[in-house]
């Protein structure tokens, strides 16, 4: 109404300064003082490799690695990791040299549309960091809280048995990222498309 202030129904929460270390980075950001990691990361800190999936701590694609453990960002605070150092999927590359378990999951068939495979690779690199040798069973056990509605499973354990492999010394280093794919066409560009309703 004319003349008279208004008043919000919806009480707001202030803003206050975040700061911690990600990627190696010192990052300070205006959140809300219960803002959630995953907000914060994404909206703030523009770290979209964090993928938001079912915000419900059910899917794993919002993984990161606090202090070197992996953790669902949708279900932190970011005032509960206030200081800490945080690794999202971009921190895993150096430089234009993708990590082994990125270049094993491109290798393998682990990634397909590729929402998922951050949380994948994160989850994939807390365990290889603790677990040079891990079983297959070890592997599953690490991943289970990821979902994965197009590989079925069986590649990604078999990226992460191959960067397990070449992190250990076992297996030549992938070749590097800024090396061009020998093959990026393997059937052929000129291949006539599959007409629609018969993708493979
Ligand atoms: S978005 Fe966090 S577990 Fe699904
Ligand atoms: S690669 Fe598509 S959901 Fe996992």
């Amino acid at each position: 109404m004319v003349g008279e202030a208004h008043v919000s129904m919806i009480p707001t929460t202030p803003k206050k300064v975040w700061s911690a270390n990600v990627n190696g980075h010192a990052v300070q950001a205006l959140a809300p003082s219960n803002a959630i990691l995953l907000d914060v990361l994404r909206d703030e800190v523009g770290m979209l490799g964090v993928k938001r999936g079912c915000d419900l701590g059910t899917c794993g694609c919002c993984t990161v690695l606090v202090n070197g453990e992996p953790r669902l960002s949708c279900l932190c605070l970011a005032g509960q990791v206030e200081g800490d150092d945080i690794t999202t999927v971009e921190g895993l590359a150096e430089g234009a040299h993708l990590a082994p378990i990125q270049t094993c999951f491109a290798t393998h068939g682990g990634s397909q549309c590729g929402f998922c495979t951050p949380g994948f690779l994160m989850a994939a690199e807390a365990l290889l960091d603790s677990n040079p040798e891990p079983s297959r069973e070890e592997i599953s056990c690490a991943i289970d809280g990821n979902l994965c509605r197009c590989t079925g499973y069986q590649q990604i354990i078999d990226s992460i048995e191959a960067a397990a492999e070449i992190k250990r010394g076992d297996a030549p280093a992938p070749t590097p990222a800024s090396n061009p794919h020998p093959n990026p066409h393997p059937e052929g560009p000129d291949q006539p498309s599959m007409p629609p309703g018969h993708a493979r």
